[in-house]
């Protein structure tokens, strides 16, 4: 009745940003990320039969309130699943190489998500596992898989058809992605929040919904071509759409801080001197930047000199579920 599995965090370059169903966790859009070898949960589930509620360790700290319900509910749909009214006690650690801003709830739940089947005895393949993650964190379905990865948003009413295909393996093409860490951020709408208010009352979510399809399209050719300026400027484009259509939600929002423009400007400028660099961002102010391992030395050394950033953490395209 316990395992334990390895999860990593994935970037988004086509973003996934508004639900169709909230309960089940379906999405307006398919979207596609690259998976990240830099940032890891590790979770240990164990359940037991003398526990009374579910117990959530963090870090070795234990954990109560909202994140100690998010973890019960999901596990609630686990114990659904087996048929068995066990309660856990969970152990994660995340690998993050930094405190700011980048607890991921993609490696997170992904990783809940496979150990607590395992160690419930249900036996899912990479698909039902893909689906079962979903419904803890949109994000987390993608994580299941290494490389690039696309969620497919699916038709159905009832979920079935809405998990992740890989698209291409983590060896398939050696990009780097550098994660910028911002050495001041403020408290920022949750994903969760920032995407229902946009979809409820931003008139510009309608031209997210009609371009985002002819990017991922795009996105898919550019990554099978290893064409890196199409793949880079698909993602730069689609990610600054993400956003402006906080800028028209009520109350208007965003999640950029002046360092994030600062970092933005910067790879800009760098494109601007042949060095082919791209950003995306995620709901929150920290900024990813990708380009390839040639450019590496100059790429870290310019993003370090920017006031407000803290620390630069680089990843290449990392692996999927694994169990301990
Ligand atoms: C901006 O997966 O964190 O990072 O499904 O509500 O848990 P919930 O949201 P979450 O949202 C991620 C949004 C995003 C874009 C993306 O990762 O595709």
């Amino acid at each position: 009745m316990k395992a334990t599995a390895r999860a990593h965090t994935n970037i988004a370059l086509i973003k996934y940003w508004g639900k169709r169903n909230e309960s089940l966790i379906l999405p307006t859009n398919s979207n596609l990320s690259v998976t990240l070898d830099g940032f890891s949960t590790e979770t240990t589930v164990h359940f037991q039969e003398d526990l009374k509620k579910d117990i959530f360790l963090l870090n070795e700290q234990n954990v109560e309130g909202n994140a100690l319900e998010k973890v019960a509910v999901f596990l609630d749909k686990v114990r659904a699943l087996s048929g068995k009214e066990l309660y856990a006690q969970i152990q994660s650690v995340n690998h993050v190489p930094t405190a700011a801003g980048f607890a991921s709830s993609a490696s997170g739940l992904a990783a809940l998500a496979a150990a607590s089947a395992k160690a419930i005895g249900i036996s899912l393949d990479d698909t039902e596992l893909s689906k079962l993650a979903r419904q803890g964190s949109g994000s987390a379905c993608r994580s299941i898989y290494g490389g690039f990865v696309e969620w497919q948003m699916g038709e159905r009413e009832d979920g079935a058809d809405s998990f992740a295909v890989q698209v291409a393996g983590k060896s398939h093409w050696d990009i780097r992605i550098a994660a910028v860490v911002l050495s001041k951020t403020t408290k920022k709408v949750s994903s969760r929040e920032g995407m229902r208010r946009t979809v409820e009352t931003s008139p510009f979510y309608a031209g997210w919904l009609e371009q985002t399809p002819k990017d991922l399209q795009e996105i898919k050719q550019a990554i099978a071509e290893k064409d890196f300026e199409k793949m880079g400027s698909i993602a730069e484009a689609n990610c600054l759409r993400m956003h402006a259509t906080t800028l028209g939600a009520n109350p208007p929002f965003t999640y950029w801080q002046d360092t994030t423009m600062r970092v933005m400007q910067t790879v800009q400028n760098l494109r601007e001197k042949g060095i082919p660099v791209f950003f995306t961002i995620d709901a929150g102010p920290n900024v990813k930047v990708l380009y390839l391992s040639e450019d590496e030395d100059k790429v870290k050394k310019r993003l370090q000199s920017i006031e407000g950033v803290e620390d630069i953490i680089v990843s290449k395209p990392g692996s999927g579920i694994s169990y301990l």
